[in-house]
């Protein structure tokens, strides 16, 4: 399990393992005024097509790199609010005054161009609550930008680790909150839309805040559509986020739905105890969470020890046990056994009403 060589630490890329060619050979070489021509089409095609879900809300639209340079006032230093992977991201105001993040691509490498492409197309097609929304995009010459709404709290990871003096960690009810809105979002993605979408890159700095903490899901760039008729997987090269990735997909490149709940599992696990899903900063051993975890979840007595201490033993008892058995199943090494996000769902709402108090508004379901 701890095997996870082939995965470089912090995002996306790169295994060294082509299981089958992969959808991503000769990524980067489709750049150019063919790109938003591509964008244009499948959108056009789809409009108006859609099953329900996947219907198009409203579209998003092409900006000018002028427009981008205006709203952040040149990408004034002062504007950049976090840098990862893909680039470094922005808060700008639109003419029209309204408030937005801009990620702007880094010309580093060519593996962005395709990611850029799949998050345009995927959420210009997938819209729900729980979904980050994309305003729009520019493809003025090599520039490549992304507009979204902004986020003014932040990522689920920005509350949960090396938080800044003063800064109140998240309580347990609101941690269930952020639980519940990511599962809804993912079950959207699983079950909602058609076909499926595998998101691939389910950690918590891709879980972006509102100001009342419901959470939304962000960088559609590597998600892929999921396996149709009667196959049971898709194969691809082997992306997404050391820490977070399911053992069979890190070894094989046999993508599915339930590799997207082993990352499920791994931010609840770190909702709950606080912890990153990889620390170097830890002793050897311990740096791994899911590798830590594994002897507490062993034995039920040692479930509390698994509670963040910034909780300070605030939590009901019985809800933290049965986040942590929900979060256990969801770590399965057999995908087979990881249930699937609908029950999830149904858990976690439960829990979340339980933890604050209120009437539950289903039954227990059985996997708990
Ligand atoms: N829509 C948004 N609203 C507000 N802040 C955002 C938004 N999108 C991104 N950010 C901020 O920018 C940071 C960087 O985001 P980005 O998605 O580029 O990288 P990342 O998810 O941290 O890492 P990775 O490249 O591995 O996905 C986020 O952690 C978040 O703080
Ligand atoms: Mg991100």
């Amino acid at each position: 399990m701890g095997c996870f060589s082939c995965i470089l630490f912090r995002r996306k890329d790169v295994s060294k393992i082509e299981v089958d060619g992969g959808a991503r050979s000769g990524s980067g070489k489709r750049r150019g005024s063919c790109e938003e021509d591509a964008i244009e089409k499948r959108r056009a095609s789809k409009s108006g097509k859609g099953k329900g879900s996947n219907s198009a809300k409203s579209a998003a639209r092409s900006f000018t790199f002028r427009d981008l340079a205006t709203a952040t006032r040149n990408f004034k230093e002062v504007n950049l609010i976090g840098e990862g992977g893909f680039g470094r991201v922005y808060k700008g105001r639109l003419e029209t005054g309204e408030v937005v993040a801009i990620k702007q691509l880094n010309h580093d490498g060519l593996q962005g161009f395709q990611e850029f492409i799949v998050e345009v197309l995927m959420l210009s097609l997938l819209h729900h609550p729980n979904l980050v929304t994309l305003h729009g995009y520019c493809t003025d010459g090599d520039q490549r930008l992304l507009v979204y709404e902004y986020m003014p709290m932040g990522s689920l990871e920005d509350h949960l680790f090396d938080l800044d003096p003063g800064q109140a960690p998240l309580d347990w009810n609101t941690r269930m909150k952020i639980a519940v809105g990511s599962a809804k979002g993912l079950e959207y993605l699983h079950c909602k839309a058609n076909p499926p979408v595998i998101y691939r890159d389910l950690k918590s700095a891709n879980i972006l805040l509102d100001n009342d903490f419901n959470p939304k899901l962000s960088d559609f760039g590597l998600a892929k559509l999921g396996p149709v008729g009667d196959n049971t997987h898709v194969s691809t090269r082997v992306m997404g986020t050391y820490g977070y990735c399911a053992p069979e997909y890190a070894m094989s490149g046999k993508l599915t739905l339930k590799s997207d709940i082993y990352s499920f599992g791994v931010v609840l696990m770190e909702l709950i105890t606080g912890r990153k899903a990889i620390d170097t900063t830890r002793k050897q051993g311990d740096q791994n969470l899911v590798v830590w975890s594994r002897p507490f979840l062993r034995d039920r007595r040692k479930f509390v020890q698994l509670a963040d201490p910034l909780l300070e033993g605030q939590f009901p008892i019985r809800c933290l046990h049965h986040a942590i058995a929900i979060t256990a199943m969801c770590l399965q090494d057999q995908p087979t056994f990881r249930p699937l996000i609908g029950d999830i769902v149904v858990a976690l709402e439960y829990l979340a009403t339980q933890s604050s108090g209120t009437e539950p508004r289903k039954q227990v379901p059985d996997i708990l």
